[in-house]
């Protein structure tokens, strides 16, 4: 490390310091042009909300592995939270996020303030259609419109080679597929393996309303996940007794309250009877004041 680098929160591995976080648009799109003009570089994007764990930071690596350049941007997005959501209580922790990702080395971390993203006036919203209204849409009417359109702007500001999210996220990264095809953005999605916890939870930001009781009890969406996954490759193809199989496992834990158990098909979200092919299992339940969710793509014959 050179010895005028200080050993601050903000130090990366390689003894470089690191940036400070970018706050306005024409700064990001400054820096970004100023690096294209030296030379051809791939982009990569990770869009968070911060409150960053080894989740987010799989998708840093994943990008930086394929991209030159990664830009993370930190942003609790107000649009896609209901009235009755966890907007006021979201986990923020900015120093913190600095800090983990100054230990993987990001590269350049966008953190606009609201009015940044949305100024006085600002009233257009993507439209998205059949992929956002089952799932999480039904119970969060508005959430993927608020995400479709953060994501558009993010992808418009950055203008990414690439852009990177969790599988644990899948409706979400449906949605945002079918938005950039349909809108003709220029720019690949990667979808990311969900990452767990030892306990096989699936990490989220959310996971630090639980408490231990909590936590403990949250295991069994995957424990039902890998349930149905075990069923599967016995032979049960009927999603009816799938779903039902699952909603058992999670009615067992008193803390949890099921919300929801779909076997659906994993480009459209459209509902599959027979599991005769890979099919996206996705669950959704309420643990104490977290909402959590977690998925599975399961095919017949094994394989998860
Ligand atoms: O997955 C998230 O953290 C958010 O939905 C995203 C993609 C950053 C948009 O606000």
């Amino acid at each position: 490390m050179p010895e005028h680098a200080p050993e601050t929160s903000r130090t990366r591995p390689d003894g470089l310091l690191f940036p400070d976080p970018v706050r306005a648009i024409i700064d990001v799109r400054e820096k970004l042009a100023g690096l294209r003009h030296e030379k051809a570089i791939v982009v990569g994007l990770v869009p968070t909300m911060g409150s960053l764990h080894e989740g987010h930071l799989s998708l840093v690596r994943a990008a930086q592995a394929s991209c030159d350049v990664v830009v993370v941007s930190i942003f609790i997005n107000p649009i896609q939270f209901g009235a009755a959501e966890d907007m006021d209580t979201y986990p923020a922790d900015l120093e913190k996020d600095m800090a983990l990702l100054a230990s993987v080395g990001t590269d350049m971390v966008f953190v606009p303030p609201a009015g940044e993203l949305y100024p006085e006036g600002f009233e257009t919203m993507i439209d998205v259609g059949s992929t956002a209204k089952g799932l999480c849409g039904q119970s969060r009417p508005g959430h993927f419109e608020g995400v479709a359109t953060v994501v558009a702007k993010l992808l418009n500001i950055i203008s990414p080679d690439r852009a990177f999210f969790g599988q644990k996220d899948a409706q979400q990264v449906v949605v945002i597929r079918r938005m950039v095809s349909d809108l003709n953005f220029d720019v690949e999605i990667i979808s990311c393996p969900t990452v767990r916890g030892d306990d096989g939870l699936a990490l989220s930001s959310r996971n630090a309303y639980l408490s231990e009781d909590e936590r403990s009890q949250a295991t069994v969406l995957y424990r039902s996940l890998l349930q149905a996954r075990d069923a599967v490759a016995a032979g049960e193809t009927r999603s009816a007794k799938l779903k039902r199989m699952i909603r058992k496992l999670i009615g067992a834990e008193y803390m949890v309250d099921f919300e929801y158990a779909r076997i659906v098909d994993p480009w459209t979200l459209e509902p599959v009877d027979e599991v005769e092919g890979p099919v996206l299992v996705a669950i959704a339940a309420m643990v104490g004041n977290a909402r959590l969710i977690d998925n599975m793509i399961i095919e017949p014959g094994g394989g998860s």
